[in-house]
Formats: structure tokens, C-alpha cells, sequence
């Protein structure tokens, strides 16, 4: 099984948006993953442009739909965000539970409190053609209502894995293990990210069967500035082989 390598470029639009101009240009950064072997882009736009502005969306989905290139949006789906995301033609978006001013995703979805809603989200998105992954923990009754609220895709929230990993790896795998099991036997497909690494990828990628996706940013473009992109690159798709 191929794991698909997606690189979330928010970092880039941080650094670019540190001095207001446009520099680093995110639109190269994102050809250039593509260019040097990655298989995807994410990017995670937020209400307050943060990282990742309205703009972004909009060159990126000028390029992405165009080539074989995996184009994945995420975000909390707010009036708004759908709006924006399902004009850009992603090959995916993954919703996320995050309220708008969060520093990062820490959690996933419940699907049983929030079924109603994410029924009539999954379906307009789908509508559209575009695939819908959920951000989830590995609880197997939000699994259990992920599939049976017809998304294409799950993505496990990896932050409780990557950290436990140091001192306990077969205790960080162990309920990743189990709900991928769960989510195979349901027939519903495995995405993954929140904190991999050169360091806790290939381990992650060796225990769970049929991981379609990972998306990494912070270790990854971390990694950049002392191996360089095409570098990086290589080294995380190294990690996956196998
Ligand atoms: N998946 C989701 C839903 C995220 O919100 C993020 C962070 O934007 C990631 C994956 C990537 O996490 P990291 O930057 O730690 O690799």
C-alpha cells in the first residue's frame, strides 16, 4: 500500500506573512513539493488569514484541480469556509473541529454530538464531487458514525501518538492500531497527521494497514531549513516506503 505524502504548507504562509510581502512565494513552495515527489498540499485556512489567506486558496486552486496533484483543505466548516473551499475544487476537504482563534488542531470529531450537522456538511461537500475526510480520535464509536455518515475518509489525530512515541512506542501505536483495524474492517479510509516526523513516521506507517495519507507541516517544513526542500522531501517519502 502506497501512503500518500501531503506537505501543509500553513508554516510557509506564516514565514511569508511575517513581513507582509511575498516572500517566501507559497504558490512556488507548493509546485515545488509537487515537483520534487510529494503527492499532495494541504493547507488549513483560517478565519483571521493567520497563515494561509483567502488569496492562497484561490492561486492554489488556480494550479492544483489542473494537475494529478492530491489538493486537501481543511477547517472548521463554517458557512464561509465551505463556501471558499468547495469553489476551490480541492481533491479533498477534511473537516475540522477547531473553534476559529485555536493554535493548532488538538482533537477530533465527535460524531455522535455533532451528527445532524456533519450529515448535512458531508453531503454538500460530496455533492460537489470532492471527497470528505473527518479529523478524528481513535475512539471506535466516532469511527463507527464517521462511516456511518458516509464520509469517504478519517484522519486520525496523531498529537497523543508522537507524543508518547519517544518512551513508549508500542503503547503510542497501540489504540491507532485498533482503530485502524476497526476503520478497514468498516470499510472507511485512513488519512493521519498532527506532529510526524523523520523520526516517528516510518514506525506510524509500519503499524497501520492501509494508511492512504499523511499531512505534515511543522516537522516537515522544520526539516527544510537544514536539509533543504528536495532533500526533506525525499527523506519523508523514504520513511513511507514499506
Ligand atoms: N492535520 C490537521 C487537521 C491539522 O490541523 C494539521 C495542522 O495544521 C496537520 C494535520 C499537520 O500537523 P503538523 O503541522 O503538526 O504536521
Amino acid at each position: 500500500m502506497n501512503t500518500k505524502l501531503s506537505v501543509n504548507i500553513n508554516k510557509v504562509a506564516t514565514i511569508r506573512n511575517a513581513r507582509g510581502g511575498s516572500l517566501p512565494d507559497v504558490l512556488k513552495f507548493a509546485k515545488d513539493c509537487y515537483r520534487y515527489g510529494a503527492h499532495g498540499i494541504t493547507i488549513h485556512p483560517r478565519p483571521d488569514q493567520r497563515h494561509i489567506t483567502f488569496k492562497d486558496v484561490e492561486d492554489l486552486a488556480d494550479e492544483f484541480p489542473k494537475s494529478d496533484c492530491e489538493y486537501n483543505i481543511e477547517g472548521y466548516p463554517s458557512d464561509a469556509f465551505l463556501k471558499m473551499a468547495i469553489d476551490a475544487k480541492p481533491s479533498q476537504i477534511t473537516l475540522v473541529p477547531d473553534p476559529p482563534h485555536v493554535l493548532t488542531s488538538d482533537s477530533g470529531w465527535n460524531t455522535i454530538t455533532h451528527f445532524d450537522f456533519l450529515k448535512d456538511v458531508i453531503q454538500k461537500i460530496q455533492s460537489h464531487q470532492i471527497r470528505v475526510s473527518l479529523f478524528i480520535d481513535t475512539h471506535l464509536d466516532f469511527i463507527e458514525n464517521a462511516k456511518k455518515l458516509n464520509a469517504d475518509r478519517i484522519e486520525f489525530y496523531t498529537g497523543y501518538y508522537a507524543e508518547m512515541f519517544p518512551n513508549d512506542p508500542e503503547k503510542a501505536i497501540f489504540e491507532y492500531k485498533k482503530a485502524a483495524t476497526f476503520a478497514n474492517e468498516i470499510g472507511i479510509g485512513i488519512n493521519a497527521g498532527h506532529d510526524l516526523s523523520l523520526e516517528n513516521l516510518h514506525y506510524f506507517k509500519s503499524q497501520i494497514p492501509n494508511l492512504l495519507e499523511v499531512s505534515i507541516g511543522h516537522a516537515l517544513i522544520s526539516d527544510c531549513l537544514y536539509f533543504g526542500l528536495e532533500n526533506t522531501i525525499s527523506m519523508y517519502l523514504r520513511k513511507l516506503e514499506g
